[in-house]
């Protein structure tokens, strides 16, 4: 059996939610103590709201499949993002969501899997060079330690950029944005729990506003480019200009700024946009991040993984043409490097928990449920069940490959494997994640060795997004392609 990766050790039970949010206030694994990984449902009361935790799948399944109009987005999502991502998707319900749902989905036929490939390809292939430059300036032939938390976190935007905007995003540029972002990712956590200390809701969203102005105002430049520009073409109600001579490009961006209601005839509005791409470009990039950034760690710690990995790569491509890119249909036929992925998904979900609020009274697993209730699911605390999962914060990617996994398996993968979320609000991005993290995953394993690194491990934190707070490094020694 192989060694159980690190993961933060929950507390063990301290009565007083005081203390725990205190320590939530570091990260919101703080909230939890290790009886939370044991029960069907946790709750508690704290200053008149009532906190649920709801951990049994048939319960997780009414909450977000079968009763979700009785239990929407938590205000509280609206709030600690409305500063960075406005009235876009993710946080809003009702009609205003459906309205978005629906324009949303029609943009997305632009970016088809096959039609993004070429973006996705254009940013891993400039993520291997910057990776091979910092192998050559150091010693060619050694293993050479790099931040590949980092290198995660730049290829994945750049993906979403290109796949938005049409072009790269590179070098300070990139950088300011991703320091803009780590900050809000910081405050917000804070901000969550001082909230349910009952801190003054604006002053709290006021301090966030400041870090989310570097984000907004450089993706409301790129729209208003977009939208005055010569080939801003019959792009809908924002531009009563004649149609210029240039095409525009066929991006995201675009799609999103043609998509038309078809129940409403609406389009999105310039301000709508601005939150949508917002969200698109955080969503798109931050998750995927967070996932590969524990991918390619694992990888690195356990050699016989990574070992598979690269066998099926390499079969793939045959030994005479070991050097051609990879295809769509290529990856589609790597059911290991998928494998891997969602382990790592299950093991360290990115977003490691959702909140709704209750709109009635109702019963939740053996408990009373009153109207306006915060109700907790965790992918984080369901995914490492025990007593459900057969070791649970064991790494192994043979639970999800069809000629492995176990009865058992399959139905924990379809029951309480939800890092995408469940029912109408799962994330729309799931496809477009995978086929990206078995491109990045590939590409690394068919060019580099990938070595544990010396120092301490990640030390992980639940914010907006799972991350590492000390970064996470990997060691990496080239290979030659043709071996
Ligand atoms: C590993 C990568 C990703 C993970 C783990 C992830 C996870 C999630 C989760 C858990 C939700 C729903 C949360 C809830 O129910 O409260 C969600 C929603 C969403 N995600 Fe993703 N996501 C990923 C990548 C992406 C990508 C690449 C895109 C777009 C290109 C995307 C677009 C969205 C959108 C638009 C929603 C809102 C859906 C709605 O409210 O109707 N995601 N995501």
């Amino acid at each position: 059996m192989r060694p159980e990766p690190i993961y933060p050790k929950p507390a063990p039970y301290k009565k007083h939610f005081v203390w725990r949010l205190f320590k939530g206030l570091h990260s919101w694994f703080g909230l939890l103590s290790d009886v939370d990984f044991r029960i069907p449902i946790g709750s508690v009361q704290f200053k008149g709201l009532n906190l649920f935790l709801v951990n049994q799948p048939a319960a997780v399944k009414r909450l977000m499949v079968e009763e979700v109009e009785d239990f929407p987005k938590h205000p509280f999502t609206l709030w600690i993002l409305e500063p960075l991502i406005g009235r876009a998707i993710f946080s809003v319900n009702g009609p205003e969501w459906a309205r978005q749902r629906r324009l949303l989905d029609q943009a997305f036929q632009v970016a088809q899997l096959r039609k993004v490939l070429p973006q996705m390809a254009g940013a891993v292939d400039a993520m291997v060079e910057r990776l091979d430059a910092a192998i050559t300036q150091a010693q060619p032939t050694e293993p050479v330690t790099v931040e590949i938390d980092e290198a995660m976190t730049l290829v994945t935007a750049d993906v979403i950029v290109r796949t938005i905007l049409s072009r790269p995003l590179e070098g300070a540029e990139a950088a300011g944005i991703f320091e803009a972002f780590a900050r809000y990712q910081r405050r917000a956590g804070q901000a969550l729990m001082l909230r349910l200390l009952r801190l003054s809701e604006r002053r709290l969203q006021a301090y966030l506003g400041r870090h989310a102005g570097t984000i907004r105002g450089w993706i409301r430049a790129a729209i208003e480019v977009r939208l005055s520009g010569p080939e801003a073409a019959s792009a809908g109600s924002h531009n009563s200009e004649p149609a210029g001579i240039s095409s525009p490009p066929q991006d995201l961006l675009q799609a999103l700024i043609e998509a038309q209601d078809p129940e409403t005839g609406s389009r999105f509005s310039e301000e709508e946009l601005v939150d949508q791409v917002c969200f698109l470009f955080l969503a798109g990039h931050e998750t995927s991040a967070s996932a590969l950034g524990m991918a390619t760690y694992l990888v690195s710690c356990y050699p016989e993984v990574q070992q598979r990995l690269r066998a099926e790569v390499q079969q793939l491509l045959g030994s005479e043409n070991s050097d051609r890119p990879l295809s769509f249909d290529d990856l589609r036929q790597l059911p290991y490097a998928a494998a891997v992925f969602n382990e790592t998904l299950r093991l360290y979900p990115p977003v490691s928990f959702f909140i709704r609020e209750s709109q009635r009274d109702s019963e939740l697993v053996d408990r009373r449920c009153p109207m306006r209730s915060l109700v907790t699911i965790s992918p984080w605390v369901i995914q490492r069940q025990e007593g459900q999962w057969p070791q649970p914060h064991g790494f192994q990617p043979e639970r999800f490959l069809a000629e492995t996994a176990t009865p058992q398996d399959r139905q924990l993968a379809r029951e309480a494997w939800l890092p995408f979320g469940l029912g109408p609000r799962k994330c729309p991005g799931a496809a477009f994640a995978l086929q990206e993290a078995q491109l990045v995953l590939a590409e690394l394993v068919r060019r580099y060795d990938l070595l544990p690194a010396e120092g301490p491990p990640p030390d992980l934190v639940g914010r907006l997004t799972l991350r590492s707070r000390n970064g996470i490094r990997v060691r990496l020694r080239r290979l030659s392609l043709n071996h």
